[in-house]
């Protein structure tokens, strides 16, 4: 018998897409990536996580001017006149706040922002012939997980903080949407732990104040603006006793959103989710190695009392963005740590 083999090319057309909070971290490394890939990225942001002085650095790394809107997402006006110039095709919403800690001192203020701009969205949308949406999501929605690595499957588990609980209403609100507007094609990303920054050191986080993460903090010491790392607790049941994440480099992150519209434009059906991470864990004394081993620089550091709500250990299975995205990481831990002291150093000069 003779076997014909027969090659099916994926055809992906180049489109216009709005990026809500595109001057941020991830909304500006994606709105690199978008370039690169030859699509028209239009960026909302009020600056309120960020820096005008990004939009030029996002000139300098890709040579165009990116179309921008001082807005924010809650002005549904606004952002009605913005689709109504724009018509773009698809939209990737970022715009919404992230820091565990401020979200349960200011719940009403993290329900109103991530769930109002999405409804805001939501109801512009199908108004608006966008065919593709991709929502920034979070591994936080599994919470304490009792399996690792996680898949796509793994149980939902109660929110630890009001920020989880953004996310996991937002999933559910785009799920029942989804089953409504059959012709809006939809990819939940659930991002794990995004460090680094673009590798020329131009862009990266903007963290407000004290840094509630880990890379910044360990950078900020780095470079002597603070005196040392606190550890958030050494006794856990890991290798040296330290939390375990997936540390994912953001231009790799922020590349699984160019993959993800790709991906849409070849689907039938209109729902999809995907853990975007490694596949392997660090623990937070592995992290400090490894930028020590990166940098050359040594970080001051103590074993400090546990974080309240911090999991042990997370990870995730990222067999399903490997396969169906065809979306593979293309930094370690070590290049993404550098590019982030680089940015530091950037923001030090
Ligand atoms: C949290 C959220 C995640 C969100 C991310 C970005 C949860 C469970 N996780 O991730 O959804 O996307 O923030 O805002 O809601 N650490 C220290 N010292 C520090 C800072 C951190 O030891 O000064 C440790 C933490 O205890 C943790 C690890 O470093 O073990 C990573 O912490 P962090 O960078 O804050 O991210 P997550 O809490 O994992």
């Amino acid at each position: 018998m003779i076997k014909i083999r027969i090659r099916f090319e994926v055809q992906t057309e180049r489109m216009k897409i709005l990026v809500t909070g595109g001057a941020g971290f991830i909304g500006s490394h994606t709105v690199v990536e978008l370039f690169n890939n030859g699509d028209v990225p239009i960026i909302i942001d009020d600056f309120r996580n960020s820096d005008p002085f990004i939009l030029e650095r996002l000139k300098e790394i890709t040579g165009n001017t990116p179309v921008f809107y001082n807005l924010d997402c809650l002005d549904l006006k606004g952002l009605e006149d913005v689709f109504e110039k724009e018509k773009p095709e698809g939209v990737v919403h970022f715009a919404a706040y992230k820091a565990v800690g401020e979200s349960v001192e200011k719940p009403v203020m993290y329900y109103e922002n991530n769930i109002g701009t999405l409804i805001n969205l939501l109801k512009l949308v199908p108004q608006h012939n966008i065919n593709y949406f991709v929502f920034s999501s979070s591994c936080t929605v599994y919470g304490d997980p009792e399996v690792i690595p996680v898949t796509e499957q793994s149980p939902i588990q109660e929110a630890s903080s009001p920020y989880g609980y953004t996310k996991q209403v937002c999933e559910k609100m785009l799920q029942d949407f989804c089953k409504v507007n059959q012709n809006i094609k939809t990819v939940l990303l659930r991002y794990f732990n995004p460090i680094g920054s673009h590798p020329s050191g131009l862009i990266g986080e903007l963290p407000n104040g004290v840094p509630n993460n880990l890379v910044p903090y360990v950078t900020q010491t780095a470079a002597g603006q603070r005196d040392q790392l606190t550890i958030n607790g050494g006794d856990y049941n890991t290798s040296d006793g330290t939390c375990i994440r997936d540390y994912i480099h953001v231009s790799d992150l922020a590349d699984a959103h160019v993959k993800a519209f790709a991906f849409l434009q070849n689907q039938i059906s209109n729902f999809h989710v995907f853990n975007v991470g490694t596949g392997s864990g660090s623990t937070v004394l592995e992290v400090v190695k490894a930028f020590e081993k990166a940098t050359k620089v040594t970080v001051k550091y103590f074993i400090g009392p546990r974080r309240e709500g911090d999991v042990v250990s997370i990870f995730a299975d990222n067999s399903k963005i490997l396969t169906e995205l065809d979306w593979r990481p293309k930094f370690s831990l070590e290049e993404a740590l550098l590019h982030s002291w680089r940015w530091q150093q950037s923001l030090s000069d």
